[in-house]
């Protein structure tokens, strides 16, 4: 069976009410019918629940949906894709250890990794996502892992899994890939050799705005000791959101192309405008990696992203002046979204600073929703012509 089918025929077990749609099991604990039983189950000795902390049966249906779909050994669920991220550097990492990571990176692993993995004794170095050939150069000794997001947020800059996979090979490391913005219907990095996967559920696979999420998915060894590091920390999923995400597993596929058809759509009629002076798509033969994205990717993803020419008051101008966009901090939404890190998410980094991640003065990122696409086209334009 396909594995997008086999994701959708996926559920728990049906119980004695014969349900169509899974039941939810709000609940903190499970009980146990004697001594006996808990005791073996404390001792791992079975498969029971024992607390939501620990398993959950919707955060396992959710679970068994995604290593479906990513082609995964095991999974964990997390409240939230920072926490999921996270938990992956924790577990696996040591004091004295070195990871490797692309420069372009979403701005709270960024923080992550520069202030917070340091305190541990955790070195990283930054790498330029556009020559993965050159990364060998910068792995030491003690580095442990790879890590990277492709495309990556902001910027949509590729990274070519196929070297990225075979360097971490070669040197016995740890690849790490944040496969949020291309979700496992364009994008499978296992196949490339990824050790671990990680997304952030609360974008286009919840895909409504609706809760937030996180997974660690890949090698049942990493994963394990992901669950140990989770179980005694506590960034668990709560049921009812793995409840909502599962569901919206089933629509993902028929939501990424048309996200993707849209976003496509708006690439093609906006490249070239007066008013921008770049424009990236990753399936838009103008991307400067589009041979790489075309390799790795069975779509372009619902993000696009150009540059102003006007700069930091033009991109205030083209936000002010749409009408049917969303202004907000999201994205992987029905609804379609503008975003302007230099004036938002970025604006309290100096220029120095954004220069740094990438992030121009007059940036817009756009979350292709799944309005009709010409609606979508006729708001932009309109913000454009008074930017
Ligand atoms: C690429 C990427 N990774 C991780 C995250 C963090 O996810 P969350 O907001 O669910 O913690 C985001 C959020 O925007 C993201 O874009």
């Amino acid at each position: 069976m396909d594995r997008i089918s086999k994701a959708i025929r996926t559920q728990i077990e049906r119980t004695g009410e014969k349900e169509h749609a899974s039941p939810l099991f709000l609940t903190s604990s499970f009980c146990f019918d004697d001594a006996e039983e808990m005791r073996a189950a404390f001792a791992d000795e079975n498969d029971n629940n024992i607390y939501s902390r620990f398993s959950n049966p919707n955060v396992q249906e959710f679970v068994d949906k995604m290593c479906i779909l990513e082609g995964a050994e095991a999974g964990y669920a997390t409240s939230s894709g920072m926490s999921a991220v996270f938990a992956s550097f924790m577990s696996v990492l040591k004091a004295g250890d070195h990871l490797l990571c692309c420069k372009a990176i979403f701005g709270s692993t960024h923080t992550v990794i520069t202030k917070y993995l340091p305190k541990y004794g955790i070195e990283y170095t930054y790498v330029p996502a556009d020559k993965p050939e050159e990364w060998g150069k910068a792995i030491r000794p003690n580095t442990k892992m790879i890590f990277l997001e492709t495309p990556t947020n902001p910027g949509l800059d590729i990274i070519d899994l196929e070297i990225a996979g075979k360097l971490s090979k070669k040197h016995g490391l740890i690849l790490n890939v944040d496969n949020c913005f291309a979700t496992p219907i364009a994008q499978l990095p296992i196949k490339y050799g990824a050790d671990l996967v990680t997304h952030s559920a609360t974008k286009w696979i919840d895909g409504q705005g609706r809760v937030l999420g996180g997974i660690v998915l890949g090698r049942k060894d990493l994963i394990k000791d992901i669950y140990l590091f989770c179980r005694s920390t506590g960034p668990a999923l709560s049921p009812f959101n793995a409840w909502i995400l599962s569901k919206s597993l089933d629509t993902l596929e028929v939501r990424m192309e048309r996200h993707a058809f849209n976003a496509y759509f708006l690439a093609d009629h906006l490249k070239g405008h007066e008013k921008i002076s770049w424009l990236k798509y990753p399936f838009l033969d103008t991307h400067p990696q589009y041979a790489i994205a075309k390799k790795q990717m069975i779509n372009g993803g619902g993000i696009i992203c150009f540059e102003l020419k006007g700069g930091l008051e033009a991109g205030r101008r083209f936000l002010d002046n749409l009408e049917m966009l969303s202004l907000t901090a999201n994205l992987g939404d029905t609804r379609s979204i503008a975003s302007h890190p230099a004036s938002t998410t970025h604006a309290k980094l100096s220029e120095a600073e954004r220069q740094e991640v990438n992030i121009t003065p007059g940036l817009i990122r756009i979350s292709a929703g799944l309005e009709k696409k010409e609606d979508i086209l006729e708001d932009i334009l309109n913000a454009l012509n008074k930017a």
